[in-house]
Order: C-alpha cells, then structure tokens, then sequence
C-alpha cells in the first residue's frame, strides 16, 4: 500500500486480475479514460447542484483539472500504443452503487460525497495492482504515477462528505456504502475494463 487511507475495502482484488486484466492494454486503457471523463463530469455536477457551498465547489472544481489531465495522460499512451480512443459503454459497477443511494443528506449529498470517495478507494487499489503486475512497462509506469494522486481524491470527498454532513453521519452512512460496493465489485463480468470482476469464481 502506497498512502494512508481514509478507510479500507470489504473486498479485496486479487493480484492476479492486474495480469488478465492487461491483457488488452488498449481496450483496458480506453475504458479507463472514460472512467476519467466520468469523474471530472461527476464534479461539474457536483458544482451545478451545490453551487452554495464554496468549499465543496472549490474542490470539486480542482478535481475536474485533475481527472481531466488524467484523461489526458490516458489518451496520449493510447496513442502511443497504436491505438485511438473507442466508444465509452456504460459503468455497471458506478451504476449498481447509485441503487444504493439513499439521501441521507441534503437532496443526497453526502451519499454523492461518499460514493464518490468508495469508487476512488477502489481505483486506488486497481491502480497499486496495476502498477505492480500489468504485464506492459508503459502501464506500471502509469499506474505507478496516477495512484498516488486518486489517494487525495479519495480522502478528499471523505473529508467533504464530513465537513458538509456531519462526521458521525458520513462515518455510519459510509459504513453501508462499502457494505454495498464489496458485494458489487466481486460480481462484475470479467473484461479488460477498469470495475471488471476478476476471471473465475471469487468468493
Ligand atoms: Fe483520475
Ligand atoms: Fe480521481
């Protein structure tokens, strides 16, 4: 482990996933961009729904540059590669987590706060593991420098989520949250995509 966490998983990848996982390091690397788009897209909304609360919109704005020039850095190894960004398809791990939404807060803030922060404590970990055992030198490289900059987006929301609901609601909502997400991210399909499920059974 490479920083210090707000909190820990229920559910751990297996080592062995970073290895399938690669695999297909352009089809790996273009759902990963998304999953970038995603994120900075995610903040904008945060900001168009909380506009008046100026330290979430100050944060959330200094994410979208940061997950944008993740993007950034994404494309341009997929290019390097020989290849070219593809069609995005839909998240089915962030949209099985929405189902746990619950709004226990403000027009459901800290559950916005919260999942945001669990999602990034999960790319966290894929990261480390890619960084470890991606069968591609390009792709430890990459994962190596990004990991560390998801820890303080991770802990970031978590301290968000804190700071604007409540530490003892964010503590026992958050709970519930990682409850929910180590059950749906052992269970997603196996593919050469950042929220897939490891190959074989795993639990
Ligand atoms: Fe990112
Ligand atoms: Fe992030």
């Amino acid at each position: 482990m490479i920083a210090s966490y707000a909190f820990e998983l229920g559910w751990h990848t297996p080592e062995i996933w970073a290895h399938d996982v690669t695999g297909d390091p352009l089809a790996l690397l273009s759902d990963h961009a998304h999953c970038e788009l995603q994120a900075a897209v995610a903040c904008q909304a945060l900001i168009s729904r909380y506009p008046d609360r100026p330290r979430l919109v100050d944060a959330a704005a200094q994410v979208v540059v940061e997950e944008m020039s993740h993007f950034r850095r994404v494309v341009d190894l997929v290019r390097k590669l020989g290849g070219e960004l593809t069609d995005g398809t839909s998240n089915v791990y962030a949209e099985q987590l929405r189902k746990g939404l619950g709004g226990t807060c403000r027009s459901g803030l800290l559950d916005r706060l919260l999942l945001a922060s669990v999602i990034e404590r999960r790319s966290c970990e894929r990261f480390e593991l890619l960084a470890e055992h991606a069968q591609q030198a390009e792709l430890r490289k990459l994962y190596g420098d990004l990991a560390p900059e998801e820890v303080v987006h991770q802990n970031l929301f978590m301290d968000l989520a804190a700071a604007e609901c409540g530490a003892d609601e964010a503590k026992s909502r958050l709970a519930e949250l990682l409850l929910i997400e180590s059950r749906v991210a052992p269970l997603q399909a196996f593919a050469n995509r950042m929220h897939a499920g490891p190959q074989g059974p795993t639990l």
